[in-house]
Order: C-alpha cells, then sequence, then structure tokens
C-alpha cells in the first residue's frame, strides 16, 4: 500500500510533448493500436496544434506510465461536450490510481472549456475499463455500432 501512495504521490499530469513519441507509441500499443513512429509523430503532431484537444501523461519525474487524450465536440443536436479519445496506464502501473488522475485532469480541462459533460466510447467487451468507468462516476447511457467506410479511391 505504501509503494502504491508512493507512486501516486510523486506522478504529476503534463501535457503531452513531441519528446514522449516513443513512450506514447508504447502505450498506445498497450491499448490495442501497434503505430509506425513516423505515423505517431504525425498524430501527436496534429494534436498539438489544436486547442480544442488536450493530450496530457502521467509523469513520476523519470518516467511516463499513463496518457489521456480528449477533444471537445460542438454538436447541434445536444449540448457541446467533451469526448475521452483514449485512456490508457501503463501495464505495470495499473490501479494505483494513475487512469483516475488522468480523467480528473481530463474533466478539469473539460470545465474549463465550458463543457458540462464528459462523454467517451468503450468497446462492450473492455470489462475492465467500463469497471473502472463505473468506479469514477460514469454511467452507460447509450450502446451503439460503430460504423466506417474507406475513402480512399482504389
Ligand atoms: C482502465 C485503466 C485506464 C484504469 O486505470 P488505473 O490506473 O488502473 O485505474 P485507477 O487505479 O485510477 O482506478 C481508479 C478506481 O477504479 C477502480 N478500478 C480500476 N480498475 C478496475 C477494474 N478493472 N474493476 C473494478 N474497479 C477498477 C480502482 O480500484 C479505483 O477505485 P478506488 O478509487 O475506490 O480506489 C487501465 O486499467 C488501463 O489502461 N487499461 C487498459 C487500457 C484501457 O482499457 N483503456 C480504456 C479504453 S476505453
Amino acid at each position: 500500500v505504501l509503494e502504491l501512495a508512493t507512486v501516486v504521490c510523486q506522478m504529476h499530469v503534463r501535457l503531452l510533448r513531441r519528446f514522449d513519441l516513443p513512450i506514447a507509441a508504447e502505450l498506445v500499443r498497450q491499448l490495442g493500436y501497434d503505430v509506425h513512429p513516423s505515423e505517431m509523430a504525425e498524430r501527436i503532431g496534429l494534436v498539438l496544434v489544436n486547442d480544442t484537444h488536450y493530450a496530457a501523461v502521467a509523469d513520476n519525474g523519470e518516467t511516463v506510465l499513463g496518457l489521456v487524450h480528449a477533444y471537445t465536440r460542438p454538436a447541434l443536436e445536444k449540448a457541446f461536450e467533451v469526448v475521452v479519445q483514449s485512456l490508457v496506464v501503463d501495464c505495470q502501473a495499473r490501479k494505483s490510481g494513475i487512469g483516475k488522475l488522468l480523467m480528473a485532469a481530463a474533466e478539469s480541462w473539460a470545465r474549463s472549456k465550458g463543457a458540462k459533460h464528459v462523454v467517451l466510447h468503450t468497446r462492450v467487451d473492455r470489462n475492465d475499463a467500463r469497471a473502472f468507468y463505473e468506479r469514477i462516476g460514469y454511467t452507460t447511457i447509450a450502446t451503439s455500432h460503430l460504423m466506417s467506410k474507406s475513402i480512399v479511391a482504389s
């Protein structure tokens, strides 16, 4: 318990920087997506230049142990809200409060942007993630099909 408490005490959340690329790629890999470093550099660049996006990491002073990415989503049919696009904590550091810390940071950013709600999609087979989100106050409000179409000319 003392060890876990120490881990969280020393942890701080800071904005993602370009030099975080290797660890960001590793965390995204743990989330289930293998992204080539050059592609990851491009994605980080797109997120960082856009002030409607928030990307932050949990850093213990020596290493990065978690990542969150959220963005604002204005809509016509419902009030403006913030969407959490991705959240991942290093597999060696889970269940020590880091996920909660990163979500608190994203919620604080959402509040600063004037949002009244934070929403997120979680895959139906990610039972652990759903239990975590419920634990920190999120409830399932809908289920939906995620549809996609390639628009690249063949
Ligand atoms: C889901 C995830 C981000 C949670 O981060 P974490 O750092 O392990 O979670 P925390 O330690 O901050 O947990 C916060 C609370 O949720 C609880 N919790 C965490 N995981 C849980 C689980 N699987 N089942 C039940 N409760 C859980 C913790 O016990 C804690 O409760 P407490 O406040 O009463 O102590 C992390 O497990 C992860 O990266 N998983 C893989 C990637 C993933 O699924 N991401 C989400 C994609 S939508």
